[in-house]
């Protein structure tokens, strides 16, 4: 950082040349959130009789817009030293939070689709009020960036962006775990930072209590959802996509985290016990329709994580050197992460009985 930038703008103008947010979230690897697209139609034709009550509860709870006034900034919002801030860790939040407002706009983009595709009333009016919450929390996280200067274009990502395609079902585990899991990051945070207020550099974390109780709400709509066909949760074939879906979801999470040390260390988190709380949460959560759950304690679960995450150190460390010598090294690496996927993947996983109701409320 030049010292000698004071005035607003020329900070703005410095960051805004380090930081390209709208390049960092249109890029696609394999850790980044995505955008998806899916088939439109057969979401459509989703009967969600079999699980009418609940479903009426739950878009009811959606309308009434608990969270309507929510997302604004007021008086808790503190003033923000962007330049004073540690260059390490201001690098990590950055990225922390484009790489969270891609995960909502992901949300939206897909869900203002869905509604605008389908026919179907029940599916969107549902898929309306999810879009309506990610707008506002993408919105509100790049609000935070523009006062950094680096606000992610999010007309241009959602040109700019490849879209991954997912058939139905994998949307649902996708979707359903990702609103599960961020239910659980936020909340963690949350109630870490209640109890350690001195560590909270910046007033966002404020607002996720609230935030999460969104997330909460979105992922019993895809409970539901999955509810009204037995098959999605109870066939073989389905249930070894679940277990994939579960180990990619937890997996990546931990190698996304572990790359952020500065903001962890700023917050007062421990990685690994943040990680593992997260992830009893959503595991907990998830029994309310999937027939499983994988074994976190088992021996084998954080060594084999670790493996992984140092695997993907080493891509990029490879990628960086470039020539012969890092092409091997990212062929060696990746095929350690691949062999390190595949071993947590086998760790058996503990079988459970989803509840005869699905509706779960926010615990946590
Ligand atoms: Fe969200
Ligand atoms: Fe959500």
């Amino acid at each position: 950082m030049n010292v000698h930038a004071t005035t607003h703008d020329e900070l703005r103008a410095e960051m805004g040349d380090k930081f390209d947010t709208t390049a960092m979230a249109t890029e696609t690897t394999l850790l980044q959130p995505r955008f998806y697209t899916t088939d439109f139609d057969e979401m459509d034709r989703i009967d969600v009789s079999p699980v009418r009550e609940e479903w009426d509860t739950l878009i009811a709870q959606m309308k009434s817009d608990p969270n309507k006034g929510h997302f604004k900034k007021n008086a808790d919002w503190d003033k923000i030293d962007w330049e004073g801030m540690e260059p390490g860790l201001k690098r990590e939040f950055i990225d922390f939070l484009v790489s969270s407002c891609t995960a909502e706009f992901s949300g939206c983009v897909l869900y203002k689709e869905m509604k605008r595709r389908g026919k179907n009333p029940d599916i969107c009016e549902l898929f309306s009020y999810m879009s309506r919450d990610e707008a506002r929390h993408a919105g509100f996280i790049n609000d935070a960036l523009r006062e950094a200067g680096v606000a992610v274009n999010l007309g241009f990502l959602t040109k700019a962006k490849k879209y991954t395609y997912f058939r139905p079902k994998f949307i649902y585990y996708a979707t359903y775990l990702s609103e599960k899991i961020g239910y659980a990051r936020y909340i963690t945070i949350y109630r870490h930072l209640e109890a350690n207020p001195d560590k909270r550099f910046h007033p966002i974390f404020k607002w996720f209590r609230e935030w999460c109780n969104d997330e909460f709400s979105h992922g019993e709509a895809f409970a539901l959802l999955m509810r009204t066909d037995p098959k999605l949760t109870e066939s073989f074939v389905n249930k070894l996509w679940i277990r994939f879906f579960l180990t990619a979801v937890f997996a990546t999470m931990y190698v996304r985290d572990h790359a952020r040390p500065e903001f962890h260390k700023a917050l007062g988190v421990d990685i690994d016990w943040y990680d593992q709380e997260v992830f009893r949460k959503t595991s907990e959560i998830s029994k309310q329709v999937f027939p499983m759950e994988l074994d976190l304690d088992h021996p084998a679960w954080l060594p084999t994580l670790k493996r992984i995450e140092s695997a993907f150190r080493k891509m990029e460390e490879a990628e960086k050197a470039g020539g012969l010598g890092g092409r091997l090294s990212k062929l060696a690496a990746t095929a350690q992460a691949g062999l390190g996927f595949a071993r947590l993947y086998l760790i058996p996983v503990k079988k459970s009985t989803p509840p005869a109701s699905v509706r779960l409320e926010p615990a946590y």
